[in-house]
């Protein structure tokens, strides 16, 4: 299962792919406000980014970047992403599950740039993005556990349906919350986890490895010869 970070800042990117290995970046414009610059200076600061660290290639490190939330019709979100595309090999475009979402992603995965389908709850939706052959789809987990659903039938649900297709857009888990999250979703054989860098440090951390690292300490230091 490849891990994805979900962060527009520089300085996560560069620190979960240093330590953790992450195998590439979704942002959504709450990350980009977060980073705390203007949509534009941020999508190209992660560009640069992938070229220093020699990473060009969707297939390599792939970048998913939102369009415009407030674009409406189809023709305007394929406009606009045929304009984020051309900024960066590696961004994937991630288009909102409605109706004209999903017309225009489909324009979008037929002229050959790649989408992310995004905002997903339910399997009949996710089926929406497979049958277009979009990259990838993006159910949320926090969110609905958030409200008190189940994700985890929900989303073996959709992997399921996904083999027994043989849809080839990649499930990305997103919106993920904490390590149970990531081993569940690693036992379904979902394709991807994307999460914040705090979800990975403290999944990646265990108390009793800390403890246990003072235990062999002291024990160590009663086996030294005078
Ligand atoms: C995924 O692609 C989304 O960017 C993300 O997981 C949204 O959730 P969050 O911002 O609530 O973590």
């Amino acid at each position: 299962m490849k891990y994805f970070l979900d962060s527009a800042k520089i300085d996560e990117i560069e620190k979960a792919y240093k330590c953790y290995g992450i195998d590439g970046v979704t942002t959504n414009p709450k990350h980009i406000m977060n980073s705390g610059k203007e949509f534009l200076v941020a999508i190209k600061d992660i560009a640069a980014w992938i070229k220093e660290n020699h990473l060009e290639g969707k297939e390599k490190f792939p970048v998913s970047v939102e369009i415009n939330p407030h674009l409406e019709k189809a023709e305007d979100m394929v406009s606009e992403a045929r304009k984020i595309s051309s900024l960066c090999e590696n961004f994937v475009i991630k288009i909102p599950c409605n109706c004209e979402g999903l017309k225009a992603a489909h324009q979008l995965e037929m002229e050959g740039i790649r989408t992310n389908v995004t905002l997903v709850f339910s399997p009949s939706q996710a089926i929406q993005a497979g049958r277009i052959n979009a990259m990838f789809v993006s159910p949320f987990l926090g969110w609905k556990e958030n409200s008190g659903e189940d994700t985890y039938a929900y989303m073996s649900q959709l992997v399921n349906i996904y083999k027994e297709k043989g849809y080839h857009t990649e499930i990305i888990a997103a919106a993920v919350r904490n390590g149970k999250q990531i081993a569940d979703m690693a036992e379904l054989g979902c394709d991807i986890v994307t999460a914040g860098l705090s979800v990975y440090e403290e999944s990646f951390t265990h108390p009793f490895t800390n403890y246990g690292l003072g235990v062999f300490q002291d024990a160590w230091d009663h086996t030294k010869g005078n």
